[in-house]
């Protein structure tokens, strides 16, 4: 990741900084006048980070918001001057592993919240109960879980919220798991979660929103680093930066661009990056995840 920050970098954008990981190994090895602004929808997430950059003093600004609306936060002078901006996305080992959260579907006593941002919005089993519809329940297991059966879950999860028996985490197992038809059990239920998930946290669309933030908020010749977790992320993001590298929109057999639309990025991985042999073995959970990388181009 280290490698990836200009050499002259003075201001780094962390979107989601979680616990500060990232955040640390990048500060801890640059010049001491670089300065960070971390985002996260998470207080906890937050806190977290705070105690681990504490040596890091005034360099270091967290900030309580979702990075869909970080022009808010960097106002003008920051906005065009960020030299490093990273969205690492999705979830947390923290939220993972917390108590309480109704992340994880190994944890049957946790309540069904599963909000990033526990402060604003509604939990799972709220926003269930007030009323989704099957066919809503169907769409939404179907683009954000990519699930198969997604027309019999949704009746199942509409069944159990319409007799008032979905509150915990094993109340949604038990509702779901007359649906499982054979297979992956953990990745039957890896695909719900994660779709509710995305549902409950409006994920795919702060994301599209914040890639163009992102972009804006970068000086030339400035770099953002994307490191996604599931393949409707990573699509979201391919497409972003193929459009942005290339926003022609003439006919190709015109000999002249007129549509006037300039490149604003260059692709710097071709390619998703998938983590090492080395880098799955101690540490599983990145087994799914994918680096892509652009530089805003100078003149755009
Ligand atoms: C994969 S973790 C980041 C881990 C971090 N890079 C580290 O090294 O500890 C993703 C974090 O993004 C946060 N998050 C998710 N969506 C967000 C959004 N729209 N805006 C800000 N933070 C968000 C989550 O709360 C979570 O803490």
């Amino acid at each position: 990741m280290l490698a990836l920050v200009p050499a002259t970098a003075q201001l780094f954008v962390d979107c989601t900084i979680g616990g500060g990981g990232h955040a640390e190994a990048i500060l801890s090895k640059l010049d001491s006048e670089v300065s960070l602004i971390g985002f996260d929808r998470d207080v906890d997430a937050l806190a977290t980070a705070n105690q681990r950059l504490a040596n890091y003093g005034s360099r270091v600004v967290l900030i309580h918001d979702s990075y869909a609306n970080l022009d808010r936060h960097l106002g003008v002078a920051k906005m065009g001057n960020v030299d490093f901006a990273l969205l690492d996305l999705g979830l947390s080992s923290l939220q993972l592993e917390a108590s309480n959260r109704g992340f994880a579907f190994q944890k049957p006593e946790d309540p069904l919240d599963l909000r990033f941002d526990r402060t604003s919005g509604e939990p799972l089993r709220v926003k269930l109960a007030e009323g989704t519809s099957t066919d809503e329940l169907k769409k939404i297991l179907r683009e954000y879980g990519e699930v198969d059966n997604a027309g019999r879950i949704a009746m199942a999860i509409a069944t159990a919220v319409r007799e008032e028996r979905l509150q915990t985490v094993a109340d949604l197992r038990e509702a779901v798991t007359p649906c499982f038809r054979g297979g992956k059990r953990n990745q039957f239920l890896a695909q719900i979660w994660q779709a509710l998930r995305i549902w409950v946290n409006d994920e795919l669309h702060q994301l599209e929103i914040g890639l163009t933030k992102v972009v804006q908020c970068l000086r030339p010749d400035g770099v953002m680093a994307v490191i996604s977790f599931h393949s409707l992320e990573d699509r979201m993001v391919k497409e972003f930066f193929r459009l942005q590298e290339n926003p022609c929109t003439c006919p190709k057999d015109l000999p002249l661009c007129v549509c006037g639309k300039k490149p604003v990025l260059e692709r710097i991985t071709r390619k998703a990056i998938k983590p090492t042999e080395y880098e799955i073995e101690t540490n599983p959970r990145a087994r799914s995840a994918r680096l892509r990388v652009a530089r805003k181009l100078a003149v755009c």
